[in-house]
């Protein structure tokens, strides 16, 4: 049986790129239920994995309005629970700025919501003005988050585990609710955290919500080998892809998994029209609208460098490493050199997706695409950014997946009820039960 391809939808509420919300019938409202709900009905109707949310902890008058405001994700995914019944539903959560207890508990309790479909993206914030709304004086160095991050994410898997899957017993005869045989108090001391635990919410449905991560510096590659399950990258060349997605299984087979133990996924932000030129008509419609200070901050925050300082007509410059978004600045600063672009150019090209691969065309070229990166192993599948809310995302699911189901590149139906099931990734024993095994 030939191997399928997974598909997300990175959304952000109203679409991807920075002008979208001004094109005719689209959605400018981000913080309006209805419209994000009907997007995911239809990601879900196009049998996708799962629906994913993006975030940050920080804003400002010049962020894009596509970052500028919206939801505070996991509120969102609790909505969306209960109006979607088989489709994944997953949220970026920083380990800088939020509290171990906090957010192990409150994935839990979705992951119940929605009988196990949540996946978690673990990111460590890219921001430095997150700090200032937290208590902190400086955001803590690169080195120093991921150090962070490798803890926090033990413990919030230790309070997950603070419960066997079958602890809760509510026997009515007996008048036992739980076995207190079979709670474990996590009584973590570390570095960072200190957590006693156990947590008041019972093991997951999925054991532990799904790991997604998208860092793609060094420690980040690190960090999701040893513990990610899915990892979002922004490639725009297969044979970097190629190369990125080996050197995660390297990271992966060197912390005793398996190398196909990750899935790797990758941002895509496709423009369709039914003939090329309508897809390449609608290029030139967006970029007219674009605001050239919101798009100038979206390519500052993914180069890590205050860009306005620059000439705007002379090449892009050469960049210290990124210490916000190292796999967002590498991609873009390989685009200018091997394409020679202007700042200007860059600047235009990062606010279509955002610093994601931008594919226009009709449907069947984006089917070829997709199908082309798929089968030459660069990802096991793609997260699709719609550049605007809802006409695109509903082209791509209603011309673009029958293609793809046609090749037999993607299921027709879900087979299963979890995220887990979808992505067909195994449920996490209870450290206890393996134990038992040995
Ligand atoms: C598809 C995708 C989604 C991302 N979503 C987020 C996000 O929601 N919040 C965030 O702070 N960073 C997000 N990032 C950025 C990465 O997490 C970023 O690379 C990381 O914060 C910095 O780590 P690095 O230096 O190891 O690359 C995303 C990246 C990709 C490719």
């Amino acid at each position: 049986m030939q191997k399928m391809m997974h598909l997300g939808s990175l959304s952000h509420g109203v679409g991807g790129h920075v002008a979208g919300w001004r094109m005719p019938g689209a959605l400018s409202d981000k913080e309006k239920f209805a419209g994000i709900a009907d997007a995911v009905m239809t990601a879900e109707r196009g049998k996708f994995d799962f629906v994913f949310f993006a975030d940050a902890v920080n804003t400002g008058a010049d962020a894009a309005p596509t970052f500028v405001v919206r939801f505070e994700p996991l509120t969102l995914l609790g909505a969306l629970s209960v109006v979607t019944d088989r489709i994944g539903l997953v949220a970026t959560v920083s380990t800088t700025y939020s509290e171990p207890y906090n957010v192990a508990r409150a994935l839990a309790s979705l992951d119940h919501l929605s009988e196990g479909r949540i996946g978690w993206n673990v990111v460590t914030g890219s921001s430095p003005d997150a700090a200032a709304n937290f208590s902190r004086d400086k955001h803590p160095p690169h080195a120093e988050r991921y150090a962070m991050a490798d803890e926090y994410l033990a413990v919030v898997k230790g309070l997950w585990d603070s419960w066997e899957d079958d602890a809760v017993v509510a026997d009515k005869a007996t008048g036992m609710f739980i076995d207190p045989k079979k709670m474990h108090v996590l009584d973590h001391v570390g570095a960072y955290f200190q957590v006693k635990g156990p947590l008041n919410a019972s093991r997951p449905p999925q054991g532990y919500p799904v790991i997604f991560q998208a860092g793609a510096s060094d420690r980040g590659l690190e960090l999701a080998g040893s513990t990610a399950e899915v990892v979002f990258a922004s490639q725009s060349f297969v044979e970097d892809s190629v190369a990125f997605s080996s050197k995660l299984r390297d990271y992966a087979e060197k912390a005793g998994r398996a190398r196909d133990a990750v899935k790797v996924m990758l941002g895509v932000s496709p423009i369709i029209g039914d003939t090329e030129e309508e897809a390449h008509d609608i290029v030139a419609q967006l970029g007219a609208m674009v605001d050239p200070v919101s798009s100038m901050r979206v390519l500052s925050d993914r180069l890590g460098a205050d860009m306005t300082q620059y000439d705007l007509d002379g090449p892009v410059p050469e960049l210290p490493p990124s210490t916000m978004m190292q796999g967002h600045a590498r991609v873009l600063q390989s685009i200018a050199k091997r394409h020679n672009l202007t700042l200007r150019q860059l600047r235009d090209f990062a606010a279509v997706g955002a610093g994601h691969r931008v594919l226009v065309g009709t449907p069947t070229q984006v089917a070829d695409d997709l199908e082309m990166w798929f089968r030459a192993g660069a990802c096991d599948g793609f997260a699709i950014m719609a550049p605007y809310s809802p006409k695109p995302f509903e082209t791509f699911v209603d011309k673009v997946v029958p293609i793809l189901q046609e090749r037999g590149l993607f299921r027709r139906e879900y087979s299963g009820k979890t995220l887990r099931d979808h992505l067909g990734l195994a449920r996490p024993a209870h450290p206890a039960a393996l134990a038992v095994k040995l």
